[in-house]
């Protein structure tokens, strides 16, 4: 599995290479920089809080063991990104923004910051009953997009199909509001500038391989009979 832009064997090669593995500021734990110890957040300053989405537990096609097992991935993204703006800022203060390890920890700022927002919106669109009042704005909308509600179902499903580990986002663009749904390729890649995220399913491996291997079509089907699509009509302005 790739950690963002670079692979994390990329990464290592290049910690190495810059002694950091060993001697610089950064250590590596699992799957993901971790900053030592003193590189805390500082008094004053605020930092993201995981949420709590336990309410989520007991959803129909989804055990209790993937789901907190997800949970505590999306917490590791929160961390992470409290961590690297920490570490940023520290930087940018030691005047070593023009080092290689300033460059990297800024690419991969948006990786963990997209990790933990992506989640946050995955998890807030789930826990409803999969039931969408074909004459609500967005839904009407849809069907006007695509051709009928189907339409935009059937392509949404196959974008969430798609080879790879990434994100099927329902975009609007809030200029103009146009529809669109879209790949997002790992957490960062991908995204349309000045597009809302409406609807969002992760179709990362860890979503759905606990409960149901491979088969990745039976997971967007529960993914789709516990949307809320209250939720997702909230965010259509
Ligand atoms: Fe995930």
């Amino acid at each position: 599995m790739t950690t963002g832009v670079f692979s994390r064997r990329g990464f290592l090669v290049m910690a190495s290479a810059l002694g950091l593995v060993k001697a610089g500021p950064w250590v590596l734990k699992g799957p993901c920089i971790a900053a030592p110890q003193s590189i805390e957040p500082r008094e004053g300053k605020m930092s993201y809080e995981a949420k709590d989405y336990s309410r989520l537990i007991g959803m129909k096609g989804f055990s209790e063991n993937l789901l907190r097992n997800h949970f505590t991935l999306y917490q590791g993204y929160v961390t992470n990104t409290n961590k690297v703006t920490e570490a940023l800022a520290e930087m940018h203060k030691a005047g070593k923004t023009a080092s290689p390890e300033y460059a990297e920890l800024k690419r991969r700022f948006g990786w963990e910051f997209n990790g933990m927002r992506l989640h946050e919106l995955y998890f807030e669109n789930l826990g409803g009953n999969g039931q969408i009042d074909a004459s609500a704005p967005l839904a009407q909308r849809l069907a006007k997009a695509f051709g009928s509600l189907q339409d935009w179902e059937s392509d949404f499903r196959g974008v969430g199909a798609m080879r790879g580990i990434g994100w099927a986002i329902l975009y609007q663009d809030d200029l103009g509001g146009r529809l669109f749904n879209q790949w997002v390729n790992e957490h960062d890649v991908g995204h349309l500038a000045g597009c809302r995220p409406l609807l969002i399913m992760d179709v990362f491996e860890h979503a759905f391989m606990l409960d149901y291997g491979l088969k990745r079509a039976d997971y967007i089907q529960a993914f789709f009979q516990n949307l809320d699509w209250g939720a997702v009509e909230k965010r259509a302005k």
